[in-house]
Parts: structure tokens; C-alpha cells; sequence
């Protein structure tokens, strides 16, 4: 009887430990270093990224080489490496895909990102295109490495009774080589995703996350946005995720920059009543095969949008670090308690 009060208490501290947990305590010890403008050490998963990344070019192979070693190096789980190599148009294209799996699941939350950039504007860096979205993804993989690893909980409860992945996937080819049309853009992503209607993994995706355009400053002419919410299948994630906006910007207020302004409206259900694609992206092919999206991706554009302006100069350390934030903290709660 004894042991079994204490036991059940000891369960009951896990389970309040993890609902109040907030991982303050985990950012505050890395996401300054991981996540710098300035301090350009060997920790720093951003500036590696400040450099052309044209598809199939020595810079393009430098960084894959630099995310793929992340996962090789930085992790203590069990991450599967799948690279998806293709030509097309004489380019070489990879896409990166990086699965932590620990109970063999059948469902995968899929978070996204493109790390190629334009190949016609001559030294086009896609800071806010994609090069802030890759670093995120690459912080928010090595905290669910970290916390699910060190929470037994965790491991060995939720995440096996809600039996859910996680893919992480880096996509080659987003960007047109000449100019936007159907077939001339997201090479990348409808290669993989042919591939996977083939196997049958699409459908094993049950929620694909897309990152765009995420971490710029805000511009005279572009003094803010909205990352709007586009389908009606993940609204309810959409709202949570809002739920999360709002914590962290409560906890946060103090903080007075404008990178700590509310960002999603659930709400504003314009976009929502169309239900269409308004914004073609990487997510489309997923979308054709009725997966269900949330595109986090910011309207209007930032300013340099396309322009060889889009540099580092113009990325906004606190807006990479608000959205590293939240985005970990919505990726728990999606693996742990699902919605
Ligand atoms: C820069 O990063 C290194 C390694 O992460 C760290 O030891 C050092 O304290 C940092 N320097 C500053 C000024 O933050
Ligand atoms: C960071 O340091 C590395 C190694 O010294 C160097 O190759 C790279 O150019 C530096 N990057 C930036 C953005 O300063
Ligand atoms: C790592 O995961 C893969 C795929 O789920 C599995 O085949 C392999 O056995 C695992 N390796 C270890 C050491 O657990
Ligand atoms: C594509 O990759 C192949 C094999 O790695 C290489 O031989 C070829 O030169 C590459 N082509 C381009 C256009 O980079
Ligand atoms: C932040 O603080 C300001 C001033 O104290 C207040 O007006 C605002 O409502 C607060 N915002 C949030 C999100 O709590
Ligand atoms: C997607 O769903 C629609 C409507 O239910 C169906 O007609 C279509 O065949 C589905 N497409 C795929 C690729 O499963
Ligand atoms: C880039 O920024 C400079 C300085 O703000 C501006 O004069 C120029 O018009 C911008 N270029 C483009 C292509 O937007
Ligand atoms: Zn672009």
C-alpha cells in the first residue's frame, strides 16, 4: 500500500512536472549560442547557412554535408538519415529526411523547410528564404533529441502510447529556375512526395508543418504580418499553436520588441472559408494527396522577399528565437498528448 501511494505520487510529479514544463530551462542554456547573429562558434547552427545554397553546387553539398553531420554528431537517439538524390533539368537535387522513431510508429508528424536558394539573382543568400526556417528545424531536432531523451516519462509513456515519429525533411529545389510555373518550382518536394504515394509513407503523415519566409525583420514598408491559418484539416492545430503564441508572448512581455507581437489569428477565417491553395509552396503535392497542412508562412512577404537584399543583416534574432520557442513547445505537446 505504501509503495503504491509513493509510486502513484511519483507518476502524479512526472505528469505535473511535464504539463508545467516550459524548457526555459533548456533555451536559456542553449539558444543563445545555437542561435546567433554574432558569435560565430562551432555550436552556432545559423551562420553555417550564410552562403548561396544553388542546387547541386559545392556551397549546396557544404550544407548538406553541415545538416547531415548534425544529425550524425549532435544526437544521442536513433535518427534515420534518408537521402532522396534525383537530377532534373540538369541540376543535382537532394532532399534530406531525418526520422526519430523510437516505437516503430505507424503516424508521423513531418516538420518542413527548403534549404536551396535562387539560382538567378548572382549571390542570392535567402536569409529569411529558408535559411532561418533550416536553422530552426535543426534546434527544435536536437531538443526533442535532448528532452525526450532525458524525460523517461516521456519515452516510455506518452511518446509510446500516442505512437507517433517525428520526420524532419529539408527540401532541395523549392525555388524556380526561370520563373514560377507548375512544373518549373518545388522539384524537390514533388519528387519526395511521388515517392511516397509509391510506398504508401504519405499517408502515415499526420500533420506536415511548413516553415517559410520565418525570422525577418519587420520594414517600414512591411511593419508586420500574419501567419495565417489556410486549412480548414488543421485548424484545431492552427488554434493550439496560437494557445502556444499566446503563453510565450505572456511570459515574454516584458521583453518590448516587436518581435513579441501576436503573429497568428485563429479567428480570421477568410482564408480558411476558401480552403485553397493561395500560397504555392512545398506543401502542394502533399496537399494534392490530402495531407493535412499547416503552413506557418508570413503575409505580406518581408521586404527583401526575392530580392538579393534577403541577407543576414535583415534576419531578426528575436523572431528566430520567439518561433524556435514555440515551435518546441508545440512539437511536445503534439508527440506527447497528440490533439
Ligand atoms: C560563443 O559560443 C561559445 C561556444 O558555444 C561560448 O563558449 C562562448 O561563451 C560564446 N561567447 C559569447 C560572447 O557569447
Ligand atoms: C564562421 O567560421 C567559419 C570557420 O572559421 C568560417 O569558415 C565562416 O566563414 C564563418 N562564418 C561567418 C558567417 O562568419
Ligand atoms: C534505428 O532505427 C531504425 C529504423 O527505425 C532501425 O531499423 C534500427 O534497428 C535502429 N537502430 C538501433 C540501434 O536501435
Ligand atoms: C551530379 O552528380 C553526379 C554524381 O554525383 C556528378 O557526376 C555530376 O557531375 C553532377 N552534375 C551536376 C550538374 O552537378
Ligand atoms: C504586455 O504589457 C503591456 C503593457 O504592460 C500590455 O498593454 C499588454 O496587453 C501586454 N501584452 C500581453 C500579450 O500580455
Ligand atoms: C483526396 O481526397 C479526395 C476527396 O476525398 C479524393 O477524391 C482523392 O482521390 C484523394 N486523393 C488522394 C491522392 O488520395
Ligand atoms: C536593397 O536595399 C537598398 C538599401 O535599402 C535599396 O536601395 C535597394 O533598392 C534594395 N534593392 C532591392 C532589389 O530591393
Ligand atoms: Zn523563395
Amino acid at each position: 500500500m505504501r509503495t503504491m501511494i509513493l509510486q502513484i505520487w511519483a507518476l502524479i510529479s512526472v505528469v505535473a512536472k511535464f504539463v508545467n514544463a516550459d524548457y526555459s530551462e533548456y533555451h536559456n542554456k542553449h539558444m543563445s549560442q545555437q542561435l546567433s547573429l554574432s558569435n560565430n562558434s562551432t555550436s552556432n547552427l545559423l551562420l553555417p547557412f550564410d552562403t548561396t545554397r544553388v542546387p547541386g553546387s559545392p556551397e549546396s553539398l557544404y550544407i548538406q554535408d553541415f545538416i547531415i553531420n548534425h544529425y550524425k554528431r549532435q544526437m544521442k537517439q536513433n535518427w534515420t538519415i534518408e537521402l532522396d538524390n534525383f537530377q532534373e533539368n540538369g541540376y543535382n537535387y537532394t532532399n534530406m529526411i531525418f526520422t526519430l522513431d523510437p516505437t516503430n510508429s505507424e503516424k508521423y508528424i513531418v516538420f518542413a523547410a527548403h534549404y536551396d536558394t535562387i539560382v538567378n539573382i548572382d549571390g542570392f543568400i535567402g536569409a529569411v528564404d529558408s535559411a532561418a526556417s533550416c536553422s530552426i528545424l535543426l534546434y527544435l531536432s536536437q531538443f526533442l533529441d535532448t528532452v525526450s531523451f532525458e524525460d523517461r516519462y516521456l519515452l516510455d509513456k506518452k511518446w509510446d502510447s500516442n505512437e507517433m515519429g517525428i520526420k524532419i525533411i529539408f527540401f532541395d529545389g523549392e525555388e524556380a529556375i526561370h520563373e514560377w510555373t507548375e512544373t518549373d518550382s518545388i522539384y524537390g518536394s514533388r519528387h519526395l512526395s511521388e515517392k511516397w504515394m509509391k510506398t504508401g509513407e504519405i499517408s502515415q503523415i499526420e500533420l506536415f508543418i511548413l516553415l517559410d519566409l520565418i525570422g525577418g525583420k519587420r520594414t517600414e514598408k512591411v511593419p508586420n504580418w500574419k501567419i495565417k491559418s489556410y486549412y480548414k484539416s488543421s485548424h484545431k492545430y492552427y488554434q493550439e499553436l496560437s494557445h502556444i503564441e499566446d503563453k510565450y508572448l505572456n511570459e515574454n512581455n516584458n521583453t518590448n520588441t516587436v518581435a513579441h507581437e501576436k503573429e497568428l489569428f485563429p479567428t480570421d477565417v477568410l482564408y480558411l472559408m476558401l480552403n485553397k491553395v493561395l500560397i504555392e509552396d512545398d506543401h502542394v503535392p502533399f496537399y494534392n494527396a490530402n495531407v493535412s497542412i499547416l503552413h506557418l508562412i508570413p503575409f505580406p512577404f518581408p521586404e527583401t522577399w526575392h530580392t538579393i537584399n534577403d541577407s543576414f543583416e535583415t534576419l531578426d534574432i528575436n523572431e528566430i528565437h520567439r518561433w524556435s520557442t514555440i515551435l518546441c513547445n508545440f512539437a511536445m505537446k503534439l508527440l506527447s498528448d497528440g490533439l
